[in-house]
């Protein structure tokens, strides 16, 4: 095979982009704590679940773990709705577990982000609650964004902004002598109302909550809508219904405005007053969904954030022309900034991406293809973030009965045109499988025993016992990627690949570093390929036949080679 691009000499020099800094290269994993594990047996996740879990995470190969909200809240959406910063929900325990929950993670070499949830609270929180109370005119108004309604007396909503779960944007309030009051502005639920970063206290706040998590030992955060925290002045009208299928291509008045990177630029202060070695930097991902991967690097310049999510990968379909134009645009969008790129495929908001990717008729090949798509995944540049469970190849759950159902998505979009964020998120948020052959499968402590929401009989055969030692698993392979990715010297940082000719279909590249290559082949297609074997077989994601130098690449499979 050699090189395609002109550009690309025949001996590639090592990759340039080799930088140190341990969130560059870090297989990060998400935990979600309602999901994890349940210590209690009370039939939700709780911190000391993920405590006694965290060998299986260090074994598994990870470098981190983060963790979705653990925070006092009313669960109006699953914890993303914020009544104290800086208290542990009593469902999940306490600060002193989360305090332990850190410490023995360090203790295992792992480390640990926290989520933090800025562009809005609870409609419970203390702050939201006396605003209320105090009515219009209350200087505390201003931290969240209330407005008067339009038309003759008040009735229609400010302005025409849609709730990303569905819905307008706004609530009205009822005043203290029960006549119609004032409208606030909540981007999602009316649970969660905005919070206004104009407002001095606002910031003052969160720069508050960042040094008390920093404090208790989190290695950084995963910042939560950081794209949303500055709206434009006005609060224009958009125009147009349906404004989240908008987000793929404009800015819109409430998302990724400019003035969030004053904020970001602040916030990393205060992450480098914790010191600024490579080995024990404190860090930031971004949750920012933004038109384009270029507006998304804007947040990972030298004086802003570490990281940020790959929405862009994530919505990628399996074909190896659409990832390989996806993994160009990334790396080309963060060489300038000298950030790494990150790779995902799943998250707690996505349809898990087994069940995405796959077409649904036959699950064995839908197997083989999430298999695939993780090995080309690990494979790139940069860091990757994994979503509990797919390591266990767990699927989409599709058949939940409504009645258990908690996503707020599914119960405002129902009825309405809105489709919100699809309105499914629970399908990827029931409790894993641990052991045994009864639900909740280790879960919680006790057979039997209750789980928030019901797992599929068939997951029994899914579970961490029982894919252990199976060298077929999906578990064993996710094993062994992050066992070789932390061997092979060309795997992990960098910031390009070189690619290879390669028949249609077929997505092939080598990296190079001073102490080895290594080359990546992904069969996107749906016919097996022959290819030349370029090296030493390291890994595939389907049993595979090199015979006389001949690799036969089954479609939907992927190869790892050392060079
Ligand atoms: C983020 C979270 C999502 C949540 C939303 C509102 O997108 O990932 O779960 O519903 O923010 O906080």
């Amino acid at each position: 095979m050699t090189p395609q691009h002109p550009a690309n000499p025949t001996a590639p020099a090592a990759d340039s982009g080799r930088r140190s800094g341990w969130w560059r290269d870090a297989v990060i994993y998400q935990v979600y704590p309602r999901s994890f594990a349940d210590a209690d047996g009370d039939g939700m996740g709780d911190l000391e679940g993920v405590r006694s879990r965290l060998p299986y995470l260090r074994d598994l190969g990870v470098d981190a773990v983060w963790l979705s909200p653990f925070y006092a809240s009313p669960q109006a959406d699953a914890g993303y709705d914020v009544s104290d910063y800086r208290v542990v929900d009593p469902m999940f325990g306490d600060l002193a577990d989360a305090e332990r929950l850190i410490g023995d993670a360090h203790g295992l070499g792992l480390r640990v982000i926290v989520d933090i949830v800025p562009n809005h609270a609870s409609d419970q929180h203390a702050w939201f609650r006396q605003a209320l109370r105090e009515g219009p005119g209350s200087p505390l108004r201003n931290r969240f964004h209330f407005r008067p309604g339009q038309g003759e007396g008040g009735e229609l909503p400010p302005n025409d902004w849609e709730s990303i779960f569905g819905g307008p944007a706004w609530t009205r309030t009822v005043n203290s002598d029960g006549t119609p009051g004032e409208w606030y502005l909540h981007l999602f639920a009316p649970e969660q109302p905005d919070l206004n970063w104009e407002n001095a206290a606002v910031a003052d706040e969160f720069r508050s909550v960042l040094r008390f998590w920093l404090d208790l030992g989190a290695d950084g955060f995963r910042i939560d809508v950081a794209h949303g925290l500055v709206k434009a002045a006005g609060l224009p009208d958009i125009g147009r219904h349906d404004q989240l299928k908008l987000l793929g291509n404009d800015v819109l008045p409430f998302f990724d405005q400019d003035g969030v990177h004053e904020i970001y630029r602040d916030w990393r202060r205060i992450l480098d007053e914790y010191g600024t070695d490579p080995d024990t930097r404190r860090i930031a991902v971004a949750e920012a969904w933004t038109p384009t991967v270029q507006r998304t690097a804007n947040y990972l310049r030298p004086d802003e954030l570490h990281q940020a999510f790959n929405f862009q990968y994530l919505g990628t379909a399996w074909d190896a022309e659409a990832l390989r134009e996806v993994v160009d645009l990334t790396l080309d969008a963060m060489r300038p900034v000298g950030a790494p790129a990150t790779w995902v495929l799943s998250n707690h908001d996505v349809v898990r991406h087994l069940t995405r990717l796959g077409d649904g008729n036959d699950a064995e090949q839908d197997l083989r293809r999430a298999r695939a798509a993780t090995l080309l995944m690990l494979a790139l540049p940069g860091s990757a973030y994994l979503y509990q469970g797919e390591e266990l190849g767990l699927p989409e759950v599709l058949d939940l009965p409504d009645a258990v159902r908690q996503d707020p998505a599914f119960t405002r979009a129902k009825g309405t045109n809105a489709e919100g964020q699809e309105g499914m998120r629970d399908g990827c948020r029931v409790p894993l499988p641990w052991s045994g052959t009864e639900a909740p499968f280790g879960f919680g402590p006790v057979p039997g025993g209750p789980s928030w929401l019901p797992q599929p009989a068939e997951w029994a055969k899914l579970g961490v016992e029982a894919q252990t030692g199976d060298r077929s698993s999906t578990l064993e392979l996710y094993r062994a990627a992050l066992k070789a990715r932390r061997e092979h010297p060309a795997l992990g940082t960098g910031d390009s690949v070189t690619w290879l000719d390669a028949p249609a279909g077929v997505l092939a590249f080598r990296r190079d570093s001073p102490d080895g290559a290594f080359a990546c082949f992904a069969n996107t297609g749906d016919q097996a390929v022959r290819l030349a074997a370029p090296g030493r077989l390291l890994l595939a994601s389907e049993p595979v036949t090199v015979v006389e130098d001949e690799l036969v690449l089954p479609a939907d499979a992927t190869v790892w080679w050392a060079v």
